[in-house]
């Protein structure tokens, strides 16, 4: 099996690089497609149903797409420092491969509303970490404001090189399914990653390596629902602190992808997020992290509308590794028990 050379490599036709652009890379991408049949019988019986399992990229989330090529250009440019504002896995990837690549990494953080996991991520990667007594969206407006005037490179999703990593995603997808599916399914906080997968989808049909491009649906947590709602969110609110974002960057891109593409955006609560985050981790074996799950909620609500084509082929995104938020997940779990070290202590527990 030859050896996987991360996405810039694998998918260099597609991308905006030259022979001159160093490749920084921890080996993202080719992550597993699982075919989730016990969790359709559950949510959607009348679906085939994949998980796209992002977390099993190296920082744990898709944002390493993104970053491996952002922090890639951001070096070509001759760039020695980055700025993100994050609610957590941006910030991740950025410390990771901006230490990668020896650039000085500053990110900003709603104080408080980060998963421990993430943060911990910036913290050892020796990024500099502010916390700002505010939201995601406030940050955002200020390392805009900063990359601006200042020598610095801003690694969110509005710089354009973070999208171009992102579409790979889609690629993927086709290429591991032999083609697209009918449905592809996301959470969306700033819309880059809906965007992203649509371009993605779009460039390999225009390419000739498909011949259909699936309808992309996408999935705000209720509390966080601006794209749905039509207007700004001020103080978004969600167990998903990952997409608590009430004023996204690409809500225009969200709204083509799903324009062009005949789908849909829609919100489902915390409680369904919980619901399918739980299903998910019990009947598939896969831990995901809360809003990542916002994609399987969103598909188990449009099979309760009847709004799921009998026979579609789905995938969803899972965004991010479950271990980046260890509190949500023992909130929500049987706490362990604890016996004395004996046998028939432990006997007594098996229900055989
Ligand atoms: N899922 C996870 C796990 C995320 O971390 C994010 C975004 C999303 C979904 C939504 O993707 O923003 O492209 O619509 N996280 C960003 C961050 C905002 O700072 O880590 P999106």
């Amino acid at each position: 099996m030859p050896r996987w050379r991360g996405l810039i490599e694998e998918y260099r036709k597609f991308l905006p690089v030259t022979d001159r652009t160093p490749v920084i890379t921890l080996g993202e991408g080719n992550t597993p497609l699982i075919e989730a049949g016990r969790l359709a019988a559950r949510v959607a019986p009348g679906a085939r149903l994949y998980l796209k399992f992002e977390g099993a990229n190296p920082t744990g989330s898709f944002k390493d797409r993104g970053m491996t090529l952002a922090i890639s250009k951001a070096v070509e440019a001759g760039s020695k420092a980055v700025i993100c504002a994050s609610t957590g896995n941006t910030s991740a990837s950025a410390s990771a491969y901006g230490a990668r690549a020896g650039l000085a990494v500053y990110v900003l953080i709603p104080a408080g509303k980060i998963a421990l996991g993430k943060l911990s991520q910036a913290m050892m990667h020796h990024a500099v970490v502010i916390q700002i007594e505010g939201n995601f969206d406030q940050a955002l407006t200020i390392v805009k404001e900063l990359a601006a005037t200042q020598p610095i490179e801003l690694v969110n999703s509005i710089n354009p090189f973070r999208i171009e990593g992102q579409k790979t995603a889609a690629m993927e997808v086709c290429d591991q399914l032999g083609e697209p599916p009918t449905i592809h399914a996301l959470p969306v906080g700033n819309a880059g990653n809906i965007t992203a997968y649509w371009r993605g989808y779009c460039e390999y049909h225009r390419a000739g390596q498909t011949t259909r491009r699936p309808r992309m649906v996408g999935f705000q947590a209720a509390g966080a629902a601006p794209i749905v709602l039509g207007h700004i969110v001020e103080q978004p609110q969600t167990i998903a602190t990952a997409i608590r974002i009430g004023n996204p960057a690409s809500w225009q891109g969200a709204l083509a992808a799903v324009e062009e593409s005949s789908g849909l955006i829609d919100m489902v609560t915390d409680e369904e997020i919980l619901d399918a985050y739980k299903l998910v981790a019990r009947e598939e074996g896969v831990f995901c992290e809360p809003a990542s799950a916002a994609s399987v909620a969103g598909v188990a609500k449009l099979w309760r509308n009847k709004a799921l084509p009998e026979g579609a082929v789905v995938v969803c995104t899972l965004t991010g590794h479950g271990l980046k938020d260890p509190d949500t997940a023992m909130g929500v779990s049987v706490q362990p028990v604890t016996v004395k070290a004996n046998r028939e202590e432990v006997a007594r527990l098996l229900r055989l």
